[in-house]
C-alpha cells in the first residue's frame, strides 16, 4: 500500500494500473475511518482491481461555527485499516494541494436538491462537497465510487452532478452501517458522552417505528413523520432539526406515499448533529 500526499503522485499510480486495464475504485473520505468506511472499501476490492482511498478533511464543506477544527483526526489508526484491508493507495493531500493559492473553482449543483434540508442548515455545504469530489474524480479517475446511504442527500447531490457534467463513472451507492443497538456508524459519533450515546439510539428508533407503521398500511406523509417525531421528542437529549418524508429521487416533499420515498432525519444530541436516514419502499 502506498501512502502518497501529492495529486501528481497519486496520478502516477493509478496510470500504471489503468494501462493494465484495471477497474479503479476510489473510496472518498474524511478520515477517522469506522466501520461504514471500511464497508465501502471491501465493496470496492470486491469490484475493482485497484482500490483508491482519499481522505481529506475537506474545509470548503464546513461552515463558519461547524466543527472543522474539531472534526476526529486519527490518521496513523486509518492507515493501519486500509493496510490490513490491502487498499492499493490512501491519498492523504494537504489543504494547499487541494486549494493552493488563488484557487477559484467551484462545482455546485443548483436548485432545490441542494436548497431543502441539508443545504438549509448548511448553506454553501454541498458546493465544498461537489467541489472536492469533483476535484478527486478528475484525479483519480475512477471507474466507480463508492458513497455511503447514510449521507443520502449527498448521494443525490453527487450522483447528479456526475449526470449533469457527464463524468465518465459509476457512483454506486453503498448500505447504511449500524452498530447493534441501531445507531448509524458515523465519525462523528465520537463527540457523544456515554449518555448522549445512549440517547442517540432515538434516531434508528424512529426510523423504524415509522417504517413499521408504513409497513402496517400507512400511507399519509404528515402520519408517518408525526410518528417518527413523537419517538425523538420523548428523548430529552435530543432536538430536532428536521424530520421529512421525501420523495427518494427529488427529494420534494409528498402527501401520500405513492413511489419509493426516504425519511430523513437531522437530530441534536446535545451539541452533536447527527444525519440518518431509512428507505421507505412502496409495499
Ligand atoms: O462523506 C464524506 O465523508 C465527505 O462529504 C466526502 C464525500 C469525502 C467529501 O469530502
Amino acid at each position: 500500500m502506498k501512502l502518497i500526499h501529492t495529486i501528481s503522485e497519486t496520478r502516477n499510480q493509478v496510470l500504471r494500473a489503468r494501462l493494465r486495464g484495471w477497474k479503479i475504485g476510489l473510496v472518498p473520505t474524511m478520515g477517522a475511518l469506522h466501520d461504514g468506511h471500511m464497508s465501502l472499501v471491501r465493496r470496492a476490492k470486491a469490484e475493482c482491481e485497484f482500490v483508491v482511498v482519499s481522505i481529506f478533511v475537506n474545509p470548503t464543506q464546513f461552515g463558519p461555527g461547524e466543527d472543522f477544527d474539531k472534526y476526529p483526526r486519527t490518521l496513523v489508526e486509518d492507515v493501519e485499516k486500509c493496510r490490513i484491508s490491502d487498499v492499493d493507495v490512501v491519498f492523504t493531500p494537504s489543504a494547499s494541494e487541494m486549494y493552493p493559492e488563488g484557487f477559484n473553482s467551484w462545482v455546485e449543483v443548483k436548485g432545490y436538491l441542494t436548497e431543502t434540508l441539508e443545504g438549509e442548515f448548511r448553506p454553501g455545504h454541498f458546493r465544498g462537497v461537489t467541489t472536492v469530489c469533483a476535484k478527486l474524480f478528475n484525479i483519480v479517475q475512477p471507474t466507480c465510487a463508492y458513497f455511503g446511504q447514510k449521507d443520502y442527500q449527498q448521494l443525490k447531490v453527487v450522483q447528479k452532478m456526475v449526470n449533469d457534467l457527464s463524468m465518465p463513472l459509476e457512483i454506486v451507492p453503498c448500505e447504511i452501517v449500524r452498530e447493534p443497538d441501531g445507531l448509524a456508524m458515523s465519525s462523528r459519533n465520537s463527540y457523544l458522552s456515554p449518555e448522549e450515546r445512549k440517547a442517540a439510539v432515538v434516531l434508528s428508533r424512529a426510523l423504524s417505528k415509522a417504517r413499521a407503521a408504513v409497513t402496517e398500511g400507512e400511507r399519509n406523509a404528515a402520519a408517518v413523520q408525526e410518528i417518527a417525531e413523537g419517538v425523538i421528542r420523548l428523548e430529552p437529549l435530543a432536538s430536532i432539526d428536521y424530520v421529512a418524508l421525501r420523495d427518494a429521487e427529488t427529494l420534494q416533499p409528498i402527501d401520500r406515499i405513492r413511489k419509493p420515498a426516504v425519511l430523513l432525519l437531522a437530530v441534536r444530541i446535545g451539541k452533536t448533529r447527527l444525519i440518518d436516514n431509512a428507505f421507505i419502499p412502496t409495499n
